[in-house]
This record gives structure tokens, sequence and C-alpha cells, in this order.
């Protein structure tokens, strides 16, 4: 109706889309997520995290044998990128299910367990389902959703709502990086306060605090990342290579150019490229290479070198800065993004190829905000 076209226009306010607009207001959703949860004790020296959800439950997840992260899409690999932070700071051993394939499995779940249900809707019939399983077999069940009431918010026994506002976008892109920052503010407050690593801790906190305005500088390559989407709009695959804190970064790239611009595309783990991967580059299949700055970097300069030996078509994201040394020759474009504590840099680094995604959709004249055949909630098993 015209009506609900009119409210359309006013919700969109000067943006084409839901998806467009979702991905530009993270500076402001992070800072929502982030609002009376980064508490500065004292003479604000010490900062700390408060996650009211959890705070009666952080000694029992600090006593658990093991966390368990649980999740479908976009949500598992919000998930995948704070594993490393808090394997990290908490010392208990992280593992990652996609909540189908515990339930296929019927995977082992125990009492001493922690399992934390991350999930945008709260409402995706397969978490569900792993969340009665873990139920029965007496785990923690943590939540970390986006709405306030629903069914996976309801059925755990604690949880942390993200605060990211209304995600209308099939697509998630605001809701993921503030899940990745809840994730990361969790594994501060599961942490211990040490003197050994309380130099780590405030870094982190402090990285946090000027995340949104990195986001908003990341946001600047929107243009850039339009050129590039004109470049590779008629291609057939698209290959996304990243390791340590951004192998999710990767996968969920990749994920979102195949969602929304109906291309075939794939994340790979960096360190797997020898072991299949390697065989389908040549001239014509462009690559794009995660290569910010982290204890990873040189190991993704030897990979990008051994890509370039192979005339793969480059596309690399690098710190700002670093252009130089990890380009080896003309033909390879680079990406500068802005650096941030290496824990919190997918949250940057997924921004330009959000903006990617959106570009190369909306050149190849797709439905950007209800791609064909997917939902926003998938409330069927
Ligand atoms: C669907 C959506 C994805 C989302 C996934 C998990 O597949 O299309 O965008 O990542 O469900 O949804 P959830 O609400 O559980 O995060």
């Amino acid at each position: 109706s015209v009506l609900e076209m009119e409210v359309e226009q006013i919700n969109k306010g000067k943006y084409e889309h839901y998806m467009q607009k979702e991905i530009h207001e993270q500076p402001e959703s992070l800072t929502t997520t982030m609002r009376g949860r980064l508490i500065c004790g004292g003479s604000c020296k010490s900062q700390t995290v408060l996650l009211g959800g959890l705070k009666d439950h952080l000694k029992t997840i600090r006593r658990s044998r093991r966390i368990v992260f649980i999740g479908c899409g976009t949500s598992y690999n919000a998930a995948l990128a704070a594993r490393p932070i808090l394997e990290e700071l908490s010392g208990v051993p992280v593992t990652m299910e996609i909540a189908s394939d515990l339930l296929d499995r019927q995977g082992p779940i125990y009492r001493e367990d922690t399992t934390v249900f991350v999930s945008q809707s709260g409402e995706t019939a397969d978490t569900l389902r792993a969340l009665e399983y873990a139920l029965e077999n007496g785990a923690l069940c943590v939540g970390i959703t986006n709405t306030v009431g629903s069914a996976i918010a309801r059925h755990t026994h604690c949880g942390v709502h993200i605060n990211a506002g209304c995600e209308i976008g099939v697509a998630s892109t605001k809701a993921y990086t503030s899940q990745i920052v809840v994730m990361a503010m969790l594994a501060l407050a599961i942490g211990a306060d040490t003197i050994s690593n309380q130099a780590r801790r405030e870094a982190i906190i402090d990285g946090l605090f000027d995340l949104p305005s990195k986001v908003r500088e990341a946001l600047k390559l929107d243009q850039e990342m339009k050129e590039l989407a004109k470049l590779l709009m008629n291609e057939q695959s698209l290959l996304v290579f990243g390791r340590g804190y951004n192998y999710a970064t990767a996968l969920e790239g990749a994920l979102k150019v195949k969602e929304v611009a109906l291309m075939h595309s794939e994340g790979i783990l960096a360190g797997e490229m020898k072991h299949g991967p390697l065989a389908l580059v040549d001239e014509t299949l462009p690559i794009f290479v995660i290569a910010t700055h982290d204890a990873c970097f040189s190991k993704q300069q030897s990979v990008i070198h051994q890509l370039h030996a192979r005339k793969g078509r480059l596309i690399v994201m690098c710190s700002k800065g670093d252009a130089a040394s990890v380009c080896p020759g003309e033909s390879c474009r680079v990406i500068e993004v802005p650096h941030v504590e290496d824990c919190l840099q997918p949250v940057v680094n997924i921004v330009p190829l959000q903006l990617l995604a959106y570009h190369l959709t909306v050149l190849r004249g797709y439905n950007v905000d209800q791609p064909r055949n997917l939902a926003k909630s998938v409330t069927t098993e």
C-alpha cells in the first residue's frame, strides 16, 4: 500500500536499502551495544566490563570444563571471530558447533559445559532445538541475542542482549559486529583480572572505546568498494583467504557475497591453502586476502607471495601504511583499513566486505534486502 511504502521510506531515511542503512549505522549500533557496559573504576585507570545479565553466573562459567559456542549462519561466524580472545582471556577450552550439526551428531554436551547460543533473531529453529538439547543434558545455557523476549532469550539460564537495534535486511550486518563486541566483552568479564594480563585488558578496553570511530573510518571505503564491485560484477566466483582472528572474516565476507550478490564465494582458512585451494589459482579467478597486522602477518605475507607466484588475481586488505609490504606487484589491488587491537580487527575488516557484497548485489540487479530463497529468521528445521 501507499502507506507501507511511505513508512518504509521514513525508516530507510537517505538510504536505498535496509542493508545499506544497517551497514552505515554500525558506528552507532556498536556504541549502543557498549553503552553502560564499560565501566570506569575509581580514577578511570582501571576499567571493567559489566554484563548485568551474566554477573551471577560468571563464577560458574569460569569453572566450566569447556565453553561451546552454538549458532547458524552469520551468528556462528561472529562466535568464531570471538573464539581466540575468549580462549586467551578465560583459559577455558572453547569449541564451535553449528546448531544443526550438533543435533545431527547428537554430540556430547555435559553438565560441566557452558553452552553459548548466539542468534540475532533468537528464534532460529536449529539453534532453539540445540538449546533444548543442551538443557536436557544439564549444561549452563547462555543466550546472546538481539531480540528481547525471543525464544532463545527466554529459555536460556542467563544472557546478554546485543542491543544493535532492529535489523531488517535478511543479510545480517550490524548484528554481526555487535555480536563480536559482546563476545569480546564476555571474554573480558570471564577472564581473570591479573597483573600479567592487565596491559592486554586495557588495550582491548581502549580499543572498544575507539571502535565506533574506526568503523566510521572504514565506511569511507564505500566508493572504493563500489569501484571494486564494478570490476568483479561479472565474475563466477570469489575466494576469500583469512586466518587467525580473521578466519571468521573470510567466512562471513564470502557468506555476504553468496547470500545477497548470488555469486559463488568461499571463505578459506589460509593455513589450508596448500591442501587443495591452491589448485584453483590462475590468472582469472579473483582472490581476496585479508592480511591486516597481527601475529599471523608474516605467514599471510608468504601466502600472498605464493598466490602471486601462481599469477593469482589478488585483492589484499591490509592495515593502513602496510600497502608496500603486502603488494607483490602492480597487478595487485590493495584496500587499507584502520588498525585496531588484534581481537577487534574482525569488526573493522568485515565492513569493506559488507560494502562489496552490497554494491555487487545492486550492480548485478538482485534484491538486496530479500535475497531469493532466504528468510531473515528460519523457524523450521
Ligand atoms: C538465516 C539468516 C541469516 C542468519 C541465520 C541465523 O539464515 O538469513 O542472515 O545469520 O539465519 O539467524 P539468527 O537469527 O539465529 O542469528
